[in-house]
């Protein structure tokens, strides 16, 4: 009997033993090609966890995402890890569909660690650029507000809803939408379901339309946290959890808020015709926040309480620390232009801060950081923008 095993064992060895050899080969080579996986080793961390570097962001629009890449722009400073930037702009040729060719310094079979900047998702041409264990985590808001702030941001940007009179135009809109958009229209998908547009899918595909749900599935394999605007703070505490971080890591100043008086509130009647025009946004959006909370019960309720608190405590002291006036300001009274948000065409309705002048030196840097909007911090990462300012400057131009 004993001797069966025996050869069984010598078999199962001899299978064995190559393949652990060739994916620790394929280890040692992979770390060689990625040397930021080294500096993992000499950090020390008190858990037992190690933190996950490899991540994939899908930035939808009007969702708060700012926030999220200024914090993954520090991190990976911190952890000098390999950002997948787009070359000239501060999106991947957005709303062309993602091609990792769209990357600076792409070279087949080399891999980054983060990719964070807008795109038309496309999961397979992502999963070129990152290894296999990457983390892919996006953020949905509910689809009303996302409409009526993609409204406010774009519309001059699409030709159709020029010919709309009078002081609402958003009301105007959603009374009789057909008349002022066509699937056809350029940039016609800022106006209709955005965030299936975003996720790579197809914005006039009908709420009842059996593939909405389908592609839904389809995303909730792809994804492995979705994060949701209106639970922002439970949202981090859930990805600090996933990914091994700690409570530093995701301290926050809410980027690129818009001024109140800039946002249309819509009533009752006018948030349901809304939500009937985004009808698939609005079931992704359900399904999410369903699973968002599932994981919240799974973490724990209490324990998430607790460790929201404590975030909100660091988050104020942080503001304290950092934050002339304690709070966000008009775009005019911004005096340092590396802390002035982009701001959408013919408005500057995007608010931002004042650093404080007499911040602890400790302080200094970070608060900067946490201070710096997108396109300022893209730039000090190294990214070419001449795209984009160039846009920039027509923009101010015209306007
Ligand atoms: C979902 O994913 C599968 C497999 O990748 C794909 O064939 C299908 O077209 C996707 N969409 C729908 C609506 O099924
Ligand atoms: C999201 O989920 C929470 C918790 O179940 C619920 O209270 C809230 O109404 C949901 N929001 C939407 C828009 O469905």
């Amino acid at each position: 009997m004993s001797g069966i095993k025996g050869t069984k064992c010598k078999a199962l060895l001899r299978v064995l033993v190559p393949w652990v050899l060739l994916t620790n080969i394929i280890l040692a080579l992979y770390c060689l090609t990625n040397p930021s996986q080294k500096s993992l080793i000499t950090q020390s961390h008190s858990k037992e966890c190690t933190p996950r570097t490899n991540i994939m962001f899908m930035k939808t629009h009007k969702t708060g995402s700012s926030t999220i890449l200024n914090i993954l722009f520090r991190f990976g400073e911190k952890h000098k890890l390999r950002f997948a930037f787009p070359d000239g702009r501060n999106d991947f040729f957005y709303p062309s569909p993602f091609l990792c060719s769209q990357v600076k310094d792409y070279r087949p079979g080399e891999c980054f660690n983060i990719v964070c900047n807008h795109m038309r998702f496309d999961h397979q041409e992502v999963s070129k650029l990152l290894p296999p264990d990457s983390v892919y985590i996006t953020i949905l808001r509910d689809p009303v507000d996302l409409f009526e702030s993609s409204f406010h941001y774009y519309h001059r940007a699409v030709p159709l809803t020029w010919k709309i009179r009078g002081e609402n135009k958003l009301t105007e809109f959603l009374n009789s939408p057909r008349a002022f958009y066509s699937p056809e229209a350029f940039n016609s998908f800022y106006l209709k379901n955005l965030l299936f547009f975003d996720f790579g899918l197809d914005n006039n595909l009908e709420a009842d339309d059996p593939r909405v749900m389908k592609e839904i599935k389809n995303l909730s394999k792809r994804f492995h946290l979705v994060l949701i605007a209106e639970y922002f703070e439970e949202s981090l505490i859930l990805l600090k959890d996933l990914l091994c971080w700690t409570m530093e890591d995701i301290l926050y100043f809410k980027l690129n808020a818009r001024r109140s008086s800039s946002v249309s509130h819509l009533d009752a009647e006018m948030r349901v015709k809304a939500l009937q025009w985004n009808g698939a946004d609005w079931k992704l959006y359900q399904h999410f926040n369903a699973t968002l909370w599932a994981r919240v019960e799974a973490y724990g309720r209490e324990r998430m309480k607790l460790e929201v608190e404590e975030l909100r405590r660091r988050n104020a002291e942080m503001k304290d620390i950092c934050i002339e006036g304690g709070r966000a300001v008009e775009a005019q009274k911004i005096e340092n232009s590396r802390f002035l948000p982009w701001q959408p065409v013919g408005e500057t309705s995007i608010l931002g801060y004042n650093m404080k002048k007499d911040t602890d030196p400790r302080f200094r840097t970070l608060c900067e950081k946490m201070l710096t909007p997108e396109i300022q911090y893209l730039s000090e990462l190294g990214v070419s923008l001449w795209i984009t300012r160039l846009w920039g400057w027509l923009k101010d131009a015209i306007y």
